[in-house]
């Protein structure tokens, strides 16, 4: 899956801070110093040194900040299909090695990818920490670049199954009319329209004393805005509308992963929102799990609808902290841009934690308020609430505070993630992305560990 492996074999990689890169040149060898300087080579990226008969002998790498997760991640893709090693403090490699393998996803399942190059690291816990949490993320991608005709709620729960049998997890799922029998009116109404039948997906992990722990993903395999059709761009990138549910599944690939002393649930509530005879309507009116009626304005503010019975569920059994994942809204995307998640908590200690994380882990996060007044956007006039606010202003928060509805009973934080980057940046090429997992993980191994 990626190129990092535990050993010391290869051609050595010797990184250099910029500012301290003519001292080194200095340093070097005449042969060393005439090769760097007459290819040209201005102390910025990395070249490639060979040895006197011209075979390869290590590699340079410039870099601004030597504690950047992203150092390597260009240099990772450039280099020749050879094994390469990195010698360092166990801090450095951690970072360069995960910014190396970020760096070198590509998508292969319809298309093969390039050869790319090994990293060798002789540190057997860089190694291990390094791969769960790389797996997490490329989990996530994977799930979300994959193709929504080949990433259908069936789909969906096969990928949970997998997951499921890796780490000893238990697996179930309420498929079809089960979920009207079972009391997820909300979730069968959205997925009914569709050949393929809605769900709700569980997994079950960890040490039934440790403190709970449930993650909730909105899985929506393809998002046609339903009757209230998307337009023509909005419908473009909507196989990533499971991205919520791609999140929760790696987040809980790396919890599992590291062994983290939590009693894990996740819940992913899996449907197409599609189009047919029997799709759900605009003036609908449906009894969510909770008992809470709710008008439909919309058909096209689906996520909130699913979320808000698997939300009612988590909230039944008083978990130690609920974390949801959903594309929820465009708003959230105008408010922050693609590159930056927003995330709403109803506990401040770990908003707190959660931001701080982010700028380490350099995953930014940034949280936006549960402001109470716009809640009454969301009241009905013949219903408790509507799906959607009667304003757009602020279109993130009066999803959030439908959201909140729902969960009453215990701590609760809720990402509005876009899951997709639209341009490459290093380590981040252009597709789906995990977004706030790597600042999500860390905050709760400062929460869990002991
Ligand atoms: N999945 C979309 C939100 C979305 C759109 C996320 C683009 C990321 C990128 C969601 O189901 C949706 O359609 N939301 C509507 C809500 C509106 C109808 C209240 C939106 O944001 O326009
Ligand atoms: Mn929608
Ligand atoms: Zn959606």
């Amino acid at each position: 899956m990626f190129h990092l492996v535990y050993g010391r074999e290869g051609h050595p990689i010797t990184i250099i801070k910029d500012s301290h890169y003519d001292q080194w040149l200095s340093e070097q060898s005449a042969f060393v110093r005439n090769w760097l300087v007459h290819s040209g080579f201005e102390g910025k990226g990395h070249r490639l040194i060979p040895k006197q008969d011209g075979h390869l002998d290590r590699v340079v790498v410039v870099v601004e900040d030597t504690h950047s997760v992203w150092q390597l991640s260009d240099v990772a893709k450039a280099l020749p299909k050879a094994p390469f090693y990195l010698e360092g403090g166990s801090e450095q490699l951690s970072a360069a090695a995960l910014g190396w393998v970020l760096g070198q996803y590509q998508f292969t399942e319809y298309k093969a990818g390039d050869d790319r190059a090994t990293l060798y690291i002789n540190d057997e816990a860089v190694v291990n920490n390094v791969s769960a949490l790389a797996k997490g993320v490329i989990l996530t991608r994977d799930l979300v670049n994959t193709p929504a005709g080949d990433m259908m709620p069936e789909q969906l729960s096969m990928a949970m199954q997998t997951l499921a049998r890796e780490y000893d997890a238990q697996f179930s799922e309420i498929v079809g009319d089960a979920l009207l029998a079972e009391n997820f009116p909300t979730i069968h109404m959205v997925g009914r329209a569709s050949d393929h039948a809605p769900r709700l997906l569980e997994l079950n992990w960890g040490d039934e004393s440790a403190p709970k722990l449930c993650l909730v993903g909105k899985g929506v395999c393809f998002d046609s805005g339903g009757l209230d059709l998307k337009p023509t761009a909005g419908m473009r990138l909507m196989k990533k509308d499971m991205g919520g549910g791609a999140h929760v599944l790696g987040l809980a690939a790396v919890i599992m992963a590291k062994s983290l002393p939590v009693r894990l649930q996740v819940l992913i509530p899996a449907v197409e929102n599609a189009v047919s005879g029997n799709a759900f309507r605009p003036g609908d009116i449906v009894t969510t799990r909770k008992g809470l009626t709710v008008e439909i304005d919309n058909t096209d503010a689906e996520g909130r609808l699913v979320l808000c019975d698997a939300l009612a569920l988590a909230d039944d059994d008083q978990p130690d902290l609920i974390i949801d994942f959903a594309t929820l809204t465009g708003a959230a995307r105008v408010a922050l841009g693609l590159e930056v998640p927003g995330f709403y908590s109803t506990d401040d200690a770990f908003a707190s934690d959660l931001m701080n994380a982010g700028e380490t882990e350099e995953d930014n996060v940034w949280r936006l308020p549960l402001h109470q007044p716009y809640a009454s956007y969301m009241k009905g006039s013949i219903s408790d609430l509507v799906n959607s606010a009667s304003t757009g202003m602020g279109g993130s928060i009066t999803a959030a505070l439908y959201l909140q509805k729902f969960v009453e009973n215990s701590p609760w934080v809720h990402f509005d993630v876009g899951a997709w980057n639209d341009r490459a940046r290093p380590g981040r090429p252009k597709g789906g992305e995990a977004m706030g997992l790597r600042a999500v993980f860390k905050a709760l191994e400062k929460r869990y560990s002991s």
